[in-house]
């Protein structure tokens, strides 16, 4: 990304413009996010979180953790990292993990350019994290870089509807959605997961096809 593009941060890197939006947004919201989200979150995902986090297992990296909704339910024997875009998002998160007794790793992040080691990771958690950042595909393959083999990659997303009529409201909606929300509605980030060679072991739409749970993993070889 040329520097007439992006946003020059204290560590020399160029941060692209869309992404140090995302970033503001999240700033800006982060101390009524949580109020926010509720009633969209138990129309939609029901006990997604719990479905994702019970999976979990070794060296778990949530991406985009933003105010750490899944920290209680993940197993007390999992060491949790958690990265996110916005330090505001991530105050609320150590607020909750201090509550809530759990020791996290919080650190500030870009999932499009993880700051860690390859085959670090046993577990990724993503949970309405994909619809907001700039560059799923990026994400997917720092996903890849970042597992060790064998390890899990777990989804649970809105996604572009495969029925018609919803896609025609999501297609009308989405312009507006991103600008205000930094949310996409058309995302569809299992096409990525399988290029990048993700075996999928379960797939699951809900909600006319708006609710993606998914279980990704790395082959052992
Ligand atoms: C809708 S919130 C979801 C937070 C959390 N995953 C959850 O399930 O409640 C989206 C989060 O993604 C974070 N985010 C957006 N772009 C990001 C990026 N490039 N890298 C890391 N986090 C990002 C935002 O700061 C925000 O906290």
């Amino acid at each position: 990304m040329p520097p007439h593009d992006g946003v020059r941060e204290r560590s020399g890197l160029v941060r692209d413009r869309e992404t140090e939006r995302v970033r503001r947004f999240y700033d800006s919201v982060a101390d009524r996010h949580d109020t926010s989200i509720r009633l969209f979150e138990k129309l939609l995902f029901a006990d997604g979180r719990r479905w994702v986090c019970a999976q979990a297992r070794g060296d778990v990296l949530e991406i985009a953790v933003g105010t750490g909704r899944n920290f209680p339910h993940y197993p007390m024997d999992v060491r949790l990292t958690g990265i996110d875009l916005s330090p505001a998002m991530l105050g609320v998160a150590r607020g909750r993990a201090d509550e809530l007794g759990r020791d996290v790793d919080l650190k500030v992040g870009d999932a499009q350019a993880l700051d860690f080691p390859d085959a670090r990771f046993d577990t990724v958690v993503a949970t309405l994290a994909l619809c907001t950042i700039p560059d799923d595909r990026r994400v997917v393959a720092e996903t890849w870089r970042v597992l060790r083999p064998g390890g899990l990659f777990l989804l649970l997303e809105h996604v572009r509807s495969p029925l018609l009529p919803v896609r025609l409201v999501q297609r009308l909606l989405d312009p507006l959605i991103v600008r205000f929300q930094a949310d996409h509605l058309l995302r569809e980030p299992l096409r990525y997961l399988e290029a990048e060679g993700f075996v999928i072991d379960h797939l699951e739409r809900s909600k006319w096809g708006i609710v993606e749970r998914l279980t990704a993993r790395k082959p052992a070889s």
